[in-house]
């Protein structure tokens, strides 16, 4: 199965983002995508993933203390689960392409990775700083809508073993958008929480933006 442009045009991140943005985003990421990589690219660019999945353990665990409804803290430590399996699968995809001496020696820590923007980073560090529900609740679906955008681009360039793993992790990221969106409709109601939301999304939206224009401009 072939993904289209107009396939990804159709996503739920295209509806935060507006036709505009989209458009420009599924040319930068099927370009981005369709480039050849080696083994040790490709392991470099798992790095890079792992980086999001792992900072999504971290943040999300933070989470759980702070959180008292107890459907949402739940779905939280599903959440810290899940991303704890992408991790690993993304871990050990590098080690099948470079080996596990390599991993340890280029990629001692899932945390870090040379190469992405200052705004990659940016992006996790904001994340982490989310302090009330619907904030915490718009990085989740606003975030993981991204990643499913991008990972669904990535699917036409892969080997079919990554192919296998992405699509698993692909449901799962799904599964977190429709979680947040959910928990965000029952818990977030009042005008003011409607408004933090809004303005939320518009926020992330934008580190994305900017985050996407610095992979499509780096190395990686
Ligand atoms: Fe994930
Ligand atoms: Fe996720």
């Amino acid at each position: 199965m072939t993904i289209e442009s107009s396939d990804l045009i159709d996503s739920r991140y295209a509806q935060l983002m507006g036709s505009d943005r989209i458009v420009k985003l599924a040319e930068q990421t099927q370009a981005f995508f369709a480039k050849e990589r080696g083994p040790e690219e490709l392991a470099r660019l798992f790095a890079v993933f792992r980086v999001g999945e792992h900072h999504a353990v971290i943040t999300i665990g933070d989470w759980l203390k702070s959180t008292p409804e107890l459907d949402v803290k739940d779905g939280f430590a599903r959440l810290v689960w899940d991303e704890a399996r992408h991790t690993r699968i993304w871990t050990q995809r590098m080690v099948e392409l470079v080996g596990e001496h390599a991993v340890e020696r280029h990629y001692p820590d899932p945390t870090g990775v040379s190469g992405p923007s200052t705004e990659y980073f940016r992006l996790w560090d904001e994340y982490a700083k989310a302090d009330s529900l619907p904030k915490r609740l718009a990085y989740i679906y606003v975030v993981d809508a991204w990643a499913g955008f991008a990972y669904t681009a990535y699917l036409n360039h892969i080997d079919p073993v990554t192919k296998w793993h992405l699509q698993t992790i692909l449901g799962d990221e799904r599964f977190h958008v429709a979680f947040g969106q959910k928990m965000a409709e029952r818990y977030c109601t009042s005008p003011q929480d409607r408004e933090l939301l809004a303005r939320e999304e518009e926020k992330i939206v934008t580190i994305l933006s900017n985050v996407t224009d610095g992979f499509v401009s780096s190395e990686v």
